[in-house]
């Protein structure tokens, strides 16, 4: 396995596998990396010839109060899980290599990708301004460095998968997104690089957000499917020292808003315990 932090390099290897005509899969990350993101890195060597790891705490997806300089990098430790897993290449580029000089990049002074605002306007976007505007642009960044056939994204960030979907479709890029399910500690709790900051407390209460989805699961399982009554049992599941930032019933295809759950229904909870902000979903 190769470790580059070099765009120029990432470029060499893969014009050289372009050329032996192999498939290539990006399975792009901030690190820390979790059962969760190894989930997806298996599915990409179950696909594709060669894959490519990218590790790189993308700063202009964080606004001014996040945990940017806060957010756990653990490259040793992710290089070895890469290894094991069969990865060929882990790109973990510096911020200086992805945007230049002028790290502190505004939509101001340098070329951004912005999904629809129907999309970006709502859900975590509505809390975290200009986050999906970030990520857009660093994902496209990283597909124009990697050039890859097949890209895997979690449905842990639902959000997150459906925008990228829209911008490979809206932007004709010859590339296949490739959702992954949520891969969930045995309590249920999903897997997250800020996990690791929960007190055992903060972890408890947050362990109340994937009862929540479930319960709605079970209630939707049972035939009920009014929108405003899964809304209230899953208010009544959560721990009250849960700080709520939204739960949102959306069709995954539209994006709209809906009033009965069905077949392809997302139920998204953002919700804070302690500082930690955490986000979980299911779809029916
Ligand atoms: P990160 O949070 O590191 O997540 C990388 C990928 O792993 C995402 O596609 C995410 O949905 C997936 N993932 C995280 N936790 C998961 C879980 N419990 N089960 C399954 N998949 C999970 O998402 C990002 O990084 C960034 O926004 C990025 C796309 C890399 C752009 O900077």
């Amino acid at each position: 396995m190769l470790l580059l932090n070099k765009i120029q390099d990432i470029r060499k290897n893969t014009k050289e596998w372009k050329s032996q005509s192999y498939t290539i899969g990006l399975v792009p990350t901030m690190g820390a990396l979790h059962k969760g993101h190894a989930s997806l890195i298996e599915k990409a060597k179950e696909t594709c010839d060669k894959v490519i790891v990218s590790i790189f705490v993308n700063p202009i997806q964080f606004g001014p109060n996040e945990d940017y300089n806060r957010y756990p990098r653990t490259i040793d430790q992710d290089s070895k899980l890469c290894e094991s897993l069969g990865v060929d290449i882990v790109f973990a580029p510096t911020a200086i290599e992805m945007y230049g000089d002028n790290i502190k990049t505004s939509n101001n002074n340098y070329t951004y990708v912005c999904p629809p605002y129907n999309y970006v306007d709502c859900l975590c976007g509505k809390s975290r301004p200009g986050h999906f505007d970030g990520v857009a642009t660093v994902v496209t960044k990283l597909f124009n460095i990697t050039t890859p056939n097949y890209a895997f994204f979690g449905q842990k960030d639902a959000q997150q998968l459906f925008i990228l979907k829209r911008i490979v479709k809206d932007l004709n890029m010859d590339i296949n997104i490739i959702p992954c399910p949520i891969v969930r500690e045995d309590d249920g709790l999903a897997l997250s690089s800020r996990n690791s900051y929960l007190s055992p407390a903060e972890r408890n209460n947050a362990l109340t957000i994937s009862k929540a989805l479930m319960k709605i699961k079970q209630l939707y399982s049972e035939g009920i499917n009014d929108v405003n009554v899964l809304f209230d049992t899953a208010i009544a599941t959560l721990n009250p020292n849960i700080e709520l930032d939204y739960i949102e019933f959306r069709d995954f295809t539209t994006f709209e808003k809906v009033e009965k759950v069905g077949k392809n229904t997302l139920i998204a909870i953002a919700a804070k315990s302690g500082s930690t902000r955490l986000i979980d979903n299911i779809i029916i």
